[in-house]
C-alpha cells in the first residue's frame, strides 16, 4: 500500500527528532503501521537552520522511503522532503493526510492545528500547553471533522502513559494519578542534591541536554507539570481540560539546603503532580512534597519521569522513563503516527476514536 503522507511544522529538537526516528527504524514502522509514513513536507522560520539540521542526520534513507540520491540543482530529491516557511500552506495541503506539530507555544499553534483539523488532517503534537490551554476547543472540532488529535508526546516524554490511561487501564475507575512529569525540575533537583550543583548551573545544562522548555519559567514554576497533568485528570475522570483550576507552585524557592535536610530524616524532595478523586471533585495539584526515601518514586534521579496511576480493578502501576529530549519524545510522536496511520487506514465505520474522552460528553464532575 502507498505511504501515508505527513508534513512538520516546525524543525527544532522534537521535530527533528521526530523525522530522525522514523527514517531510521522505517522498516519496522512500515510493519506496525501497515504501511511506510513519509514525511514529505516541512514547514520552519528557517529554511536553512531545517536544511541543516536535515542534513546533519545519518543517511539511512529519507523517512519511509528508501535512501535518496543526489538531487538535481534547486530539485529536492526523490523522498527528500519539501522545506519551506509557508506554515498555511503545509496545513492546506491537499497531499497531506497528517500534520505533525512541534512548533510549541499556544497562539500560533492553535490557529494552525484548527487550520489543519478543519482542512481534514490528523494532528500528531507534543504540546501540553496548546492543548492544556485550548485542548476542548481543539478535540470538539476534531470530533467534529472525524479526524484525530494524539499527542502522547505531550506527557512524560517516552513514556506510554496517555496509552496506558486510555488503554490499558480503560477497565478501571481511576482514583488517582501521582507523577514526576517534569524531567527538567526532577533534573536540577538531582544535580543539587547528588553533585552540589548550584540551581542557575543545573538550568543551564538541562537547557544544553534539550530538557527545558523554550521558556523554562514553565519547568521551574511547575507550569509544564500542570499542563501535563490536567491532560492526563481529562482522560482519567473525563473531566474537561481545566489548566486553570490547578494548584501549581514550582520549585525555584527551594535551596540545596531543603535538599540536605529532607535527606537527613530520610526525606527526599520531588516536584509531583497529582490528581485525584475528592468528595468535592477532582484535585489538581503541583508542588514540591516530601517523599520517603526508600518509595521507588523518591529515587527517580536525573530527567527521568515516572508516572503512579491507582485503579480499582488493577491497584497501583507505575510507569519510568525517559521523560524529555529529543528521542524519547520522538519515540511516543512516532507511537502516535503508527497508531494515526493504522486507524486512518482502518475502515472508518469500525474506526476506534482515537480521542481519550468525547469532548460532547463530558462529565460535569467539578475541578
Ligand atoms: N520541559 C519538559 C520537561 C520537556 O522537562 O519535562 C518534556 O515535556
Amino acid at each position: 500500500m502507498e505511504s501515508i503522507k505527513a508534513g512538520i511544522l516546525g524543525f527544532g529538537t522534537v521535530g527533528c527528532g521526530t523525522y530522525a526516528v522514523l527514517r531510521r527504524n522505517q522498516e519496522e514502522i512500515r510493519r506496525r503501521a501497515g504501511r511506510g509514513i513519509e514525511i514529505t513536507r516541512i514547514a520552519v522560520r528557517s529554511v536553512e537552520r531545517a536544511r541543516a539540521a536535515l542534513d546533519a542526520l545519518p543517511r539511512t534513507g529519507a523517512a519511509g522511503t528508501p535512501a535518496a540520491g543526489t538531487p538535481a540543482a534547486g530539485m529536492p530529491a526523490a523522498g527528500t522532503p519539501t522545506i519551506d516557511t509557508d506554515f498555511e500552506g503545509l496545513v492546506a495541503d491537499p497531499s497531506i493526510d497528517i500534520v505533525v506539530e512541534t512548533i510549541g507555544g499556544t497562539e500560533r499553534a492553535r490557529e494552525l492545528v484548527l487550520a489543519a483539523i478543519a482542512h481534514g488532517k490528523h494532528v500528531v503534537t507534543a504540546n501540553k500547553a496548546l492543548l492544556a490551554i485550548h485542548g476542548t476547543e481543539i478535540f470538539q472540532a476534531a470530533h467534529a471533522r472525524g479526524v484525530m488529535v494524539a499527542f502522547e508526546a505531550a506527557v512524560a516524554g517516552g513514556i506510554p502513559i496517555i496509552k496506558a490511561l486510555r488503554e490499558g487501564l480503560s477497565g478501571n475507575r481511576i482514583e488517582w494519578i501521582a507523577g514526576i512529569i517534569n524531567g527538567t525540575t526532577n533534573f536540577i533537583l538531582s544535580e543539587m542534591r547528588d553533585r552540589g550543583v548550584d540551581f542557575a548551573t543545573a538550568l543551564a545544562d538541562a537547557q544544553k541536554l534539550g530538557y527545558a522548555e523554550a521558556d523554562p519559567t514553565f519547568d521551574i514554576e511547575g507550569v509544564d507539570a500542570a499542563h501535563k497533568l490536567t491532560l492526563m485528570s481529562a482522560i482519567a475522570f473525563g473531566v474537561p481540560i481545566q489548566f486553570d483550576r490547578a494548584y501549581v507552585e514550582g520549585i525555584s524557592r527551594l535551596d540545596a539546603i531543603d535538599l540536605r535536610y529532607a535527606e537527613e530524616l530520610g526525606y527526599r524532595i520531588k516536584l509531583l503532580g497529582i490528581t485525584r478523586r475528592s468528595a468535592d471533585g477532582i484535585e489538581l495539584r503541583v508542588h514540591p512534597t516530601l517523599i520517603p526515601s526508600k518509595r521507588l518514586i523518591a529515587n527517580v534521579e536525573g530527567a527521568m519521569n515516572a508516572v503512579a496511576v491507582q485503579g480499582d480493578a488493577v491497584g497501583t502501576t507505575l510507569y519510568y522513563g525517559k521523560g524529555a529530549g529529543a528521542e524519547p519524545t520522538a519515540s511516543a510522536m512516532v507511537a502516535d503516527l503508527v497508531d494515526v496511520t493504522r486507524l486512518h487506514t482502518a475502515d472508518p465505520e469500525h474506526r476506534t476514536p482515537h480521542l481519550a474522552f468525547q469532548p460532547d460528553q463530558l462529565s460535569d464532575t467539578p475541578i
